[in-house]
């Protein structure tokens, strides 16, 4: 699917309040996301990042406030959303091999009860492009954290989504085929809308065209208007040495700015 219009919005989040057991998660936040957007997430542990993508998914329900997904509320649009989540756990002995696994990530497009010959396809194509095609016959179970990880994003993959959110999806991952990672990423910003939740602000930040920073509240930024005082205000903190010298890379990485 080719991106008609950049003139879109996709997830419009308006004056959005969660509460978990009495706790405030996310307090007051707005966020528009555009057609062909790579919005960029990061904040601390805790922060509400996997909370707000599971308020896009619609698994949380507001507290108050407007969530709108391709302009309908979240519930409607499921099979246009892909998602990786941050943490999936599978039972050692559960029998399923990774080739039903990523085909079940087709059950959206399936018509009727049988998947088709183009369905299978889909897999097979989506395997080879993230060089698991050999782990096909394997009990997703046994798999290796990293080798689990590159078959859930597989199985987002292959429903061809319209949106695809990211919940850190490269911790276990090896550095080569990180690399190989945002290649991916890159081809499928061309024909989707990514959300990318992530720790790595060296790696996002030479990808992603908006920033989000999540402490609870947000602030959102374009590439290069993000600044060490709303990075050390989202995280309520004083920014930390590390913190500092990742930054200072970030904003002079991708344009080479000197950083000011
Ligand atoms: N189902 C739940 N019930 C109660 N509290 C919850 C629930 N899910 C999450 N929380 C709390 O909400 C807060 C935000 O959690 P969330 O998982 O969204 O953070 P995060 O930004 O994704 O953190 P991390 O970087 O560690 O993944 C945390 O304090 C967490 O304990
Ligand atoms: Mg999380």
């Amino acid at each position: 699917m080719s991106i008609s219009s950049r003139n879109n919005i996709v997830i419009q989040i308006k004056n959005l309040w969660v509460s978990l057991k009495d706790r405030i998660i996310l307090e007051d936040i707005n966020l528009t996301v555009w057609d062909g957007d790579f919005l960029g997430i990061i904040g601390p542990n805790g922060g509400g990042k996997t909370t707000l993508l599971r308020v896009i998914l619609g698994l949380v329900k507001p507290m108050q406030g407007s969530v709108q997904v391709l302009g309908e509320q979240v519930h409607k649009t499921g099979k246009h959303i892909a998602y990786v989540p941050q943490h999936a756990h599978f039972d050692q002995d559960f029998p399923i091999n990774v080739w039903d696994m990523v085909l079940m990530g087709r059950l959206g497009q399936r018509r009727g009860r049988f998947y088709s010959r183009e369905d299978q396809a889909a897999v097979k194509s989506i395997l080879l492009e993230l060089e698991i095609d050999a782990l096909g016959k394997r009990q997703v179970g046994k798999l290796s954290g990293g080798e689990r990880q590159r078959v859930l994003l597989a199985r987002a993959l292959v429903s061809r989504p319209r949106i695809l959110l990211m919940d850190e999806p490269t911790n276990n991952i090896d550095s080569q085929f990180e690399a190989r990672f945002y290649d991916i990423l890159k081809k499928l910003s061309q024909e989707m809308t990514l959300v990318l939740v992530s720790h790595d602000l060296t790696a996002i930040s030479r990808h992603v065209n908006k920033w989000a920073c999540l402490n609870r509240k947000i602030v959102v930024g374009g590439k290069n208007d993000i600044t060490p005082e709303i990075i050390a205000e989202v995280y309520q903190c004083s920014v930390n040495r590390i913190m500092h010298d990742q930054f200072r890379h970030i904003v002079a990485a991708p344009k080479g700015e000197v950083f000011r």
